[in-house]
């Protein structure tokens, strides 16, 4: 760490390669940073800037995402492969560089080329910038915890994608869940594989907790102690007081605990808030770690949280739509108020027909019926840089090709909607323009609760909720005083949420649904924000040492 007169400079080195650990009675192969699962804890202070160099000693190619990071004028240190670069290929390396500004709270990292990661991610922790603690709230917290929820499987994870991706069918489902990569005694071979958190009774932490799944939401709880919710998405909201966390793949969440009861040891578990009825076991599918007081003796039982039932969607919908920003707060963003694009998405799960597959026919996902296509000779943005034609289209559509009944499990009949084609489509904005997003769940195949995540935006989450979102009366609802203002949405399952925000951002930004199954199916879209006015609005050409494809 480096300090200067005006920014503190953080430097870390990341080497992506194999590992070998054990996990449920396996010995298993991953990918993981520095040797550690999950890798490394990145601190930093609002206003320092972020230089990691990222060395790739494993056999895949890989990429590197910041995720939630707003990367103003960074686009080039976002990480999403073949969109804002080619991928690090083995025996390469990349120098990702860029600030923190106007966020605080936690953030997290992770691999984004393929599945990779299940394995390759960490924390990012932003603490306010005075060098002191300076957090809109009264009790400063004597320790600050990540809590990383994971998702572990007993195979290779880049096979497991490909078998479903060939097979046109969703590839497997994990074999456990994790805490700080630590599945927990509830697991076979797992009892000297839990996480174990020693506290001092009277004081307050700050857990600071993380959703690295890749494909379910999760519900949090600690046994016999509530948790007040400060921040969401590295941003500061109203203080609420709650008995369990919902979080979505991407989501992170903070909170503080007073750890106020009778000294001995609690569990903390989490396990799937899963929108709709899923076609699997959810028995044995919960992690669980222990919390022990200082000075803990007993040789009971701790108590164990009751969690929520895996489907209970009333749970997770208050959660979700309790929350709100700290309006006026550090870093706090007014609404926008004119709106410049107007866009009404959907999103969900389709078919695509397939010559090779089974049956002629195979899962894919989309957003506006446009199943989204990675390009694999170029990214996006140097194409945007260097106006490079053929990598992709600027044709998105602002709204679906029919508006009908999204809810309506009978329309799966209509062949227009049930069938999506891929293309690779952006939808261009002029800078500092106003955008709002009707997100719109679909029904085609099945319907649950998707994540959407934009990069290089915060939003701002004006309203949300069950069946087809009313274009008519909708806007009444919207909360345009302190909505919650977040980087990952998780849409309602059959419902919608709406989404604002301003395009300060100067170049190409991958929106996605946050379950990783459906990333490789197509259920993404980007935003093709053009340069502002002045060198301060305008994305800097490309670091010299960007990977070729
Ligand atoms: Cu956290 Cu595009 O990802």
């Amino acid at each position: 760490i480096t300090s200067t007169a005006s920014a503190t400079i953080v430097e870390h080195s990341f080497f992506v390669k194999n590992l070998t650990v054990n996990r449920l009675c396996n010995e298993q192969v991953i990918t993981a940073v520095n040797g550690s699962l999950p890798g490394p804890t990145l601190l930093v202070k609002e206003g320092d800037k972020l230089v990691v160099h990222v060395f790739n000693e494993s056999p895949y190619n890989v990429t590197i995402h910041w995720h939630g990071v707003l990367q103003l004028l960074s686009a080039w240190a976002d990480g999403p492969a073949y969109v804002t670069q080619c991928p690090i290929q083995p025996g390469q390396s990349y120098t990702y560089k860029f600030k923190i500004i106007g966020q605080e709270g936690t953030l997290w990292w992770h691999a984004h080329f393929s599945w990779l990661r299940a394995t390759v991610y960490g924390a990012l922790l932003i603490r306010p910038r005075s060098g002191q603690y300076s957090y809109p709230f009264s009790t400063k917290p004597y320790k600050e915890i990540p809590i990383l929820l994971g998702e572990w499987w007993n195979a290779n994870v880049v096979d497991v994608e490909n078998e479903g991706l060939l097979s046109g069918l969703p590839p497997n489902n994990s074999d456990a869940y994790t805490i700080n990569g630590l599945p927990g005694d509830l697991y076979p071979c797992s009892e000297n594989q839990t996480y174990r958190l020693n506290v001092v009774r009277g004081k307050t932490y700050m857990l600071r907790i993380i959703n690295a799944a890749l494909n379910n939401q999760l519900f949090y709880k600690i046994a016999n102690h509530n948790m007040t919710v400060v921040a969401i998405d590295a941003g500061y909201t109203q203080p609420y007081f709650t008995d369990v966390v919902v979080v979505a793949p991407g989501h992170t969440t903070d909170v503080l605990v007073t750890f106020d009861q009778p000294i001995g040891s609690y569990y903390m578990a989490a396990r799937p808030y899963a929108s709709t009825v899923p076609a699997i076991d959810f028995a044995n599918t919960t992690t669980r770690g222990l919390i022990v007081y200082e000075g803990d003796t007993s040789s009971t039982s701790p108590p164990m949280p009751e969690l929520p039932d895996f489907a209970d969607t009333p749970t997770a919908h208050k959660f979700y739509t309790n929350l709100t920003g700290l309006a006026g707060g550090p870093h706090w963003v007014p609404v926008p108020l004119d709106v410049d694009e107007h866009m009404f998405v959907t999103i969900g799960v389709n078919l695509e027909l397939c010559n090779t597959c089974a049956g002629g026919q195979r899962l894919s996902a989309s957003m506006n019926n446009e199943s989204f296509d990675f390009p694999s000779t170029l990214s996006m943005l140097e194409a945007f840089a260097n106006n490079v034609s053929g990598i992709y289209t600027t044709d998105f559509p602002d709204e679906p090709p029919v508006r009908f009944d999204y809810t309506n499990l009978t329309f799966i009949n209509d062949p227009d909607l049930i069938f999506t084609q891929k293309s690779t489509k952006a939808k261009k904005l002029k800078f500092n323009s106003t955008v709002e997003m009707v997100l719109q769940n679909t029904a085609f195949i099945g319907i649950e609760n998707h994540p959407i995540h934009i990069h290089g935006f915060n939003f701002h989450v004006l309203a949300q909720g069950f069946g087809n979102y009313d274009v008519v009366n909708g806007p009444k609802s919207f909360n345009l005083v302190n909505p919650q203002i977040r980087n990952t949405v998780a849409v309602p399952v059959g419902g919608w949420a709406v989404v604002r925000f301003q395009a300060n951002n100067p170049g190409v930004w991958l929106v996605h649904c946050h379950l990783d199954v459906h990333l490789p199916w197509g259920l993404a879209m980007a935003f093709e924000v053009e340069n502002g006015p002045t060198p301060s609005s305008t994305l800097p050409p490309p670091p010299a040492d960007l990977p070729k494809c």
